[in-house]
């Protein structure tokens, strides 16, 4: 019997920059394998006979769906754990659940509202928990990102045009050290993983929120410190011009998270001017060739058409990597024994 503690994958801070590096490294394998069979079809299915368990208190399409293939790619059965569905929450405690699903999956994916469930589940669960969202981080979301990014500037430097698959020849260390990321928007679970998870690659953020928005203490102090050994800079303010000035990239999410429904009416007034649009980057002074990042899904009011559908908007394929990402987490937890 196996008695040693499960490896979780519960936010990128537990990680350092190589082992998040490794990952992305890993997801680019996964999705030239995948598509173009590069350098040959899969065939071993090392989760035949596992199960992973999504245990989802909030709703999803990206990171279910993504989470779904890609079990199902490694062999393995992923089993749909919906709110509506099992006794958590109405009949039964987050303690009892884990203990009682951990004792029959191989894996656990976990949507959750306050960040403390997910930290109970990765302490009860008998096998890995990954966390597929709580209100504090989206660790998923961001290792997409940081493929997304080492894609996109990968094949700008080797000229290789846009959705055209090449040779990786260069490291995610080296194509993403030295971006300037402006974010533009909540103090949210998507900005507070990029504070944790960009400094350390050397990425520099710049983050404008409007006043009363602030992140936790504790994640700038983390971006703060990475930031000191890596160069790159740290920096908040409530002007969006500001936060965009000189940016390669502008990322933004929604004013209204989930589980937050009923301040919208008071977000949405205290969001006045935060839209991502061309008129702001231009107005900001951001690069002329800046691109857009949004996790999705989107609402018009924190990105207008013009930008999200344009040339420069790279948020398909940021969703797309999600499978790819979550496909190398969970082949490194289940199958590689850690990360
Ligand atoms: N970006 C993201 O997590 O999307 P879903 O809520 O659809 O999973
Ligand atoms: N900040 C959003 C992200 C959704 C993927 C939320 O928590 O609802």
């Amino acid at each position: 019997i196996n008695t040693a503690k499960p490896k979780h994958f519960i936010t990128t801070a537990d990680y350092t920059a190589e082992q998040l590096f490794d990952l992305v490294d890993r997801s680019i394998q996964f999705k030239v394998e995948s598509k173009y069979n590069y350098p040959k079809a899969r065939t071993e299915r090392p989760l035949d006979g596992k199960t992973v368990g999504l245990l989802f208190s909030k709703r999803s399409t990206r990171t279910r769906v993504a989470t779904e293939t890609a079990v199902g790619y490694l062999g393995g059965n992923a089993m749909f754990l919906g709110g509506q569905d099992i006794q958590l929450g109405v009949n039964e405690s987050l303690l009892d659940t884990t203990r009682v699903v951990s004792s029959m999956v191989d894996g656990i994916m976990a949507r959750v509202g306050g960040h403390h469930e997910i930290e109970t589940l990765a302490k009860e669960s008998a096998v890995p928990v990954v966390n597929a969202l709580s209100d504090k981080y989206h660790p998923t979301q961001i290792l997409a990102d940081l493929m997304t990014l080492h894609e996109f500037y990968h094949n700008k430097k080797n000229n290789v045009p846009a959705g055209v698959y090449s040779a990786h020849t260069q490291h995610p260390r080296e194509t993403l050290k030295g971006l300037k990321v402006a974010w533009v928007g909540d103090a949210n679970n998507i900005l507070q993983e990029i504070l944790v998870a960009f400094p350390k690659c050397g990425i520099s953020v710049s983050a404008a929120c409007p006043p009363g928005y602030t992140c936790d203490q504790d994640v700038i102090d983390i971006a703060q410190a990475d930031a000191k050994k890596t160069g790159a800079t740290v920096f908040f303010t409530t002007s969006p011009e500001e936060a965009i000035k000189d940016c390669d990239v502008i990322v933004t999410d929604t004013w209204v998270s989930m589980g937050q429904e009923e301040e919208k009416k008071k977000r949405l007034a205290e969001f006045a001017g935060y839209q991502v649009t061309n008129d702001l980057a231009a107005r900001g002074g951001a690069k002329s060739d800046w691109i857009f990042m949004h996790c999705l899904p989107r609402k018009p009011e924190e990105v207008d058409d013009e930008v999200f559908y344009s040339e420069r908007s790279v948020v398909f394929p940021e969703a797309e990597n999600r499978k790819w990402t979550i496909l190398a987490v969970f082949d490194a937890l289940l199958v590689r024994g850690g990360i």
